[in-house]
């Protein structure tokens, strides 16, 4: 029996996010093999794919990006793997005395790389320790957020354009001892200045009207007045992070988890003091723009 007739996509349950994939091993398949594609669709399909019981080391984990896709290399080095720039380190684990890629990642509701005129089409992470207590990824299907969203709501979100900045999730680098904070932000704003997307996105593949906001890179909602901003993003956040929509994966040894960040937000759960974690992530850039209208 081969790999292609092996392969098995368990759809969510409904009104649930994320597929479950068994019965491949990435390792085995070439660049050209009919499965990439029907991850590529899984991917669309369902915003997240869990492929179970894979075996990767750091080239093969990179390997696999590049079939999916094209890897990203994130424009802050401090997060990069030693020897692959490819990926990107969360760790709060020494190795040989040294820090190793950054620690305390992604504790905060976001979706990767809004603040930047392309954002990341896809988000890959293949964690590496775990610590003892379930460690695990928080997802808000913005898909479904938008459909629900009451019409005061959806009057502020409609045709609105917000400007996403990553100046405040900064993380302090040995480097920047000595700097004062506006230095830093000077600093930051030049490298990745504030961008404008639309509040509602359409998916370049599936169509889907999308709300595009997150609570740890969006701003402002361009036109209002600072304290129009802080109440009217104050109720969004609120809405859109209710429990209700909150779908939580926790990893398992061998997931190799992908999900479009067109349509998720995420948050990592955090790891409790004195325990381990490790996760290794790659970006990934499919063949599409992030939404239907932006110029790449
Ligand atoms: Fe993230």
């Amino acid at each position: 029996m081969t790999t292609t007739e092996t392969l098995q996509i368990q759809s969510p349950p409904k009104d649930q996010i994320g597929a479950i994939v068994t019965g491949i091993d990435v390792n085995e398949l070439g660049a050209d093999a009919p499965q990439w594609q029907l991850l590529r669709d899984a991917i669309y399909r369902h915003r997240l794919i869990v492929i179970r019981d894979q075996q990767l080391d750091e080239s093969q984990y990179v390997e696999c990006a590049r079939k999916l896709g094209r890897p990203q290399v994130y424009f802050q080095s401090n997060y990069h793997h030693p020897n692959h720039p490819e990926i990107f380190v969360s760790s709060n684990i020494a190795e040989n005395g040294q820090k190793v890629g950054v620690a305390r990642t992604g504790h905060y509701w976001h979706t990767d790389c809004s603040f930047e005129q392309q954002p990341l089409s896809w988000t890959s992470i293949y964690p590496q320790v775990f610590p003892h207590d379930a460690r695990g990824t928080l997802y808000i299907d913005m898909e479904k957020v938008y459909r629900k969203l009451p019409d005061h709501l959806r009057d502020l979100v409609d045709d609105a354009v917000v400007i996403h900045a990553g100046q405040l999730r900064y993380k302090v680098q040995a480097s920047d001892i000595d700097r004062s904070l506006q230095e830093l932000l000077d600093r930051i704003n030049e490298e990745v200045p504030p961008v404008r997307h639309p509040a509602v996105i359409e998916h370049p593949v599936t169509g889907e009207k999308i709300l595009y906001l997150n609570r740890g890179f969006s701003v402002a909602i361009e036109g209002l007045s600072h304290e129009e901003n802080t109440a009217k993003l104050a109720k969004l956040f609120e809405f859109i992070e209710r429990p209700e929509h909150i779908h939580e994966h926790a990893w398992s040894e061998g997931d190799l988890i992908i999900w479009d960040n067109r349509f998720l937000i995420h948050m990592s759960t955090a790891v409790k003091p004195g325990q381990h974690s490790k996760s290794y992530r790659i970006g990934i850039y499919d063949d599409h723009p992030f939404y239907r209208g932006l110029v790449r």
